[in-house]
């Protein structure tokens, strides 16, 4: 693992299975109205459509216009059964499995909303996001400041919003096949409510 990374960077307080903390579903919204329209908006900006993969998924996208085909992955069940957007869904925990059901260069754009910090292989999972990504497509990952204490990572818990988008970046520099990170905060500075940060980058097969 990377030297950026201390020891326990990736330790969590409830390090059970995946599959319990999700067994029941969530009909909530992780961030405000504000933060959940920037995310479309990001989405719409960067011509996020064709065949997407919305990784760790729920039952909501946040897309303003679904894509042709939008395919989920999540943990539960219910909530990807209700989620309107998706046209087919997988339940995986990427933590128990980080090998992405899905050939190669299958997928136009993946996107990754409000989850990333629950990740504790996240290197392995950018990676299979670079296999099924055709080239020049984008990896869209948004958050904010909010999460599961339980279920975070130690290293996103123990820095703040800088240093969490620092965290993502680092992720994509360090994966084979991708071109260098854009990174954005997509909400106002000075805006009363969710922060929502936004960290992408394209598949190239040479690094640019
Ligand atoms: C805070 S919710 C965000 C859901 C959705 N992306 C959204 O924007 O509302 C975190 C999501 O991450 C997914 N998740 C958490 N741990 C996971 C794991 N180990 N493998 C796959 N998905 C996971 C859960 O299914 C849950 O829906």
């Amino acid at each position: 693992m990377d030297p950026s990374f201390a020891p326990g960077f990736f330790h969590r307080v409830d390090p059970s299975s995946d599959s319990l903390f999700y067994d029941l579903p969530r009909f909530v919204t992780h961030i405000d109205d504000g933060a959940l329209a920037a995310v479309g908006t990001l989405y719409e900006e960067l011509a996020v459509e064709g065949r997407v993969l919305d990784l760790m998924s729920s039952w909501v996208s946040h897309f303003r216009t679904p894509p042709h085909e939008l395919v989920g992955l999540g943990m539960n069940q219910h909530e990807l059964k209700a989620n309107p957007a998706l046209r087919h869904f997988v339940r995986q925990d990427l933590n128990a499995d980080p090998k992405l059901p899905f050939a190669d260069a299958s997928f136009d754009h993946v996107v990754c909303c409000v989850s990333v910090d629950y990740l504790v292989h996240p290197l392995a999972v950018f990676s299979e996001v670079a296999r099924v990504l055709r080239e020049g497509g984008l990896f869209v990952c948004t958050f904010s400041n909010r999460c599961f204490p339980t279920k975070a990572i130690r290293g996103w818990r123990a820095t703040n919003d800088a240093g969490r988008v620092q965290i993502v970046r680092r992720y994509f520099e360090l994966t084979n096949g991708f071109s260098e990170p854009v990174d954005e905060l997509r909400t106002q500075r000075r805006r009363f409510g969710d922060p929502l940060y936004g960290v992408w980058a394209a598949r190239t097969t040479v690094r640019i």
